[in-house]
């Protein structure tokens, strides 16, 4: 589905000086009957920025992007765009664009009248359109496909065409919501270069959701973490993967490494932690544990050893098959020491109690796997 922009300056003309956010929003509050989707959610975007909201399903990441859009109107709060308040206005007197996951292209047209239609509908002269049309399907590498329909196309090729029908509107912001999910994981992971290199082209603020926090690592600017209807942390993706702030952002970004050390959360991730050797000494400074380990799971290019620690709780410990063989699964139940710098490990907060509504109060991996536990 596509919003036309509201009026039918070229972008760059329309946009605002550099100095204005892209995207801004304060206060900004929505409850669906008794659930409350988004809390008081405070964010600034800056323009050109790929930005990405991420969370679990549920977290309201939807609805936030919705709420940019105009296809819904928060209880309180405001939402400015380019330093414009649009907070009341429809969606399409707001110069934005989204792409949804179903792609939503109509089945009768060809690529082309798909790409050109909202130019057709702001009654932009035939061959500008198809100029236009044609820039869009380069950009997005479907040269020669313009006459095709939908249905003569592959998944990743209709999601391609749902792309250059946003991006030829020249929007200042291009919302995207979870646009690769139907895609299997290899062509997920091209789309996923693909559309940084699109975006890098257009120099289009894009505002990116997904649960997948590899997509969301791999590609972003910054990164919004959701959960439960507010904002746990933000910041560029090594940020926070590296210093996640809250529980929740240690367990959903990576894998979960809490332990409780004298009244405090830390967390450690695990590639950060090292096995030593028998009688390897540890670096100066270096935080020295004992234990047992519990499990190993051997997964290619490392393997994860969980270790049940003498003084409470379980870190998972990283280790890169470069050199010897993976220690073997035999290894069950044996001591060792392990070791972490002490400015790798960080104190995290409990974050915020959830909102009515919520079922599930935070979330953790019981198992190793790296969050692709939703699909
Ligand atoms: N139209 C709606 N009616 C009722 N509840 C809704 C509606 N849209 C969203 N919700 C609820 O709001 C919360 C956030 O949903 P959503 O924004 O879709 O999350 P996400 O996109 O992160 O999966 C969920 O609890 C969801 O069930
Ligand atoms: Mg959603």
């Amino acid at each position: 589905m596509i919003t036309n922009p509201a009026s039918e300056q070229p972008a760059a003309v329309g946009r605002p000086p550099a100095a204005q956010a892209a995207v801004r929003v304060a206060g900004l509050r929505k409850h669906f009957g008794g659930v409350v989707a988004l809390g008081s959610v405070e964010l600034t975007i800056e323009q050109g920025e790929f930005f990405t909201l991420l969370g679990p399903s549920g977290s309201g990441k939807t609805t936030l992007l919705r709420l940019i859009a105009g296809f819904e109107q928060p209880d309180a709060g405001q939402i400015e765009l380019g330093g414009r308040d649009v907070t009341r206005l429809p969606p399409y007197a707001r110069n934005v664009n989204t792409v949804f996951q179903d792609y939503a292209l109509f089945p009768h047209m060809t690529v082309a009248a798909n790409i050109e239609y909202a130019l057709r509908v702001r009654r932009m002269p035939k061959p500008q359109r198809r100029e236009k049309a044609g820039r869009a399907l380069d950009m997005v590498r479907l040269t020669g496909l313009g006459e095709r329909k939908p249905s003569q196309l592959s998944g990743g090729q209709r999601q391609r065409v749902a792309l250059a029908r946003a991006i030829v509107n020249e929007p200042q912001v291009l919302l995207l919501d979870e646009p690769l999910g139907a895609l299997d994981l290899k062509l997920r992971q091209e789309m996923q270069t693909e559309l940084q290199r699109v975006q890098r082209e257009v120099g289009i603020t894009f505002v990116y959701v997904t649960h997948d926090q590899e997509e969301a690592l791999s590609m972003s600017d910054r990164i919004a973490v959701l959960n439960q209807g507010h904002i746990e942390q933000v910041g560029p993706p090594m940020e926070v993967y590296e210093r996640p702030r809250t529980e929740f952002v240690a367990g959903f970004i990576g894998i979960s490494n809490l332990i409780e050390r004298a009244g405090s959360q830390i967390t450690v991730r695990p590639e950060k932690i090292r096995l030593l050797a028998g009688d390897e000494q540890p670096a100066d400074g270096a935080v020295v544990e004992t234990g047992q380990i519990r499990d190993v799971v051997y997964v290619g290019v490392l393997t994860r050893y969980v270790i049940a620690l003498d003084a409470g709780g379980e870190l998972v410990v990283a280790r890169q098959n470069d050199e010897a063989p993976a220690l073997a699964p035999g290894l069950r139940g044996t001591r060792v020491r392990i070791a972490w710098r002490a400015d790798q490990a960080f104190t995290v907060t409990r974050g915020s109690e959830p909102g009515p509504g919520h079922r599930d109060p935070g979330r953790h991996h019981e198992d190793l796997s790296p969050g692709h536990d939703e699909r």
